[in-house]
């Protein structure tokens, strides 16, 4: 595992968009795996910034992310297929059929996990999997559990992502209580992980997930047991480690 220090939440960015920009320079047909919420937005915007000076080119890249909210249209503001045009998709050049993510309107969830899993098992694995962490340690939507979720599966959203993630809701009430997410094995057998973490506010759960016991309680734990984990933090998510 690789720690890098990065001193703000825009050097931790700028220290990740080089990392997946080097991926995509070095393989122009890479999958790479994305990850929505807060933390990676700034390397979106990095990303954005240098493909517009000409310095990356996306045409050929497949993308695959890691979660959904059930019961959200993609149009949606509150979607993260809504949340990945806006902050990425729409400013480069990428196909937009090479982009998957998991539709939250299919109600049969085990046809929808089904679709997802067959379309990672299609793009042959993921180069890079971009990661952000919950408070409780999750990672995509897999939350803290008595046994780590394999595959793509549907998930009940703990109170505490709920009240995380109200912020981009008007009331708590409207977050979905369900979200499709890809499984633990599935993030496990990317070639690369990228986790990032900004803030005071994730240092106590950072250090669990890197130092403490590998426990499907704490789902980002089990990125230990991955050979190639670079961990980009910032002061204040570093200030336990
Ligand atoms: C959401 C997403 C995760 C993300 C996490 C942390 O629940 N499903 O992929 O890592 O929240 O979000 P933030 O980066 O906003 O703290």
């Amino acid at each position: 595992m690789k720690i890098l220090f990065a001193r703000d939440y825009q050097d931790m960015s700028r220290k990740a968009a080089n990392i997946l920009s080097a991926q995509v320079i070095l393989n122009t047909k890479s999958v790479v795996g994305l990850a929505t919420g807060s933390t990676p937005t700034g390397v979106y915007k990095q990303l954005i910034e240098w493909y517009e000076k000409g310095d990356i080119d996306f045409s050929k890249i497949k993308s695959v992310n890691l979660d959904e909210y059930c019961g959200i249209k993609a149009d949606s503001d509150q979607s993260y297929y809504y949340y990945m045009y806006e902050n990425f998709f729409k400013h480069i050049n990428i196909n937009l059929k090479n982009t998957y993510i998991p539709d939250g309107m299919e109600k049969d969830a085990q046809l929808e996990c089904k679709r997802y899993n067959n379309i990672i098992k299609q793009l042959g694995g993921i180069d890079i999997q971009l990661l952000g962490i919950g408070h409780n340690g999750h990672i995509g939507f897999n939350e803290p559990n008595e046994a780590f979720e394999k595959e793509t599966h549907c998930v009940k959203l703990d109170d505490k992502t709920i009240e995380a993630n109200a912020r981009f809701f008007d009331s708590k009430e409207e977050v979905p209580t369900h979200a499709y997410t890809m499984g633990i094995k599935s993030i496990m057998q990317a070639k690369k992980i990228l986790l990032l973490a900004s803030g005071e506010g994730k240092s106590k759960i950072l250090y669990d997930s890197l130092f403490g016991p590998i426990t499907p309680g704490v789902p980002a734990s089990i990125l230990q047991l991955h050979n190639d984990l670079t961990v980009v933090a910032d002061e204040g998510a570093l200030s336990e480690i």
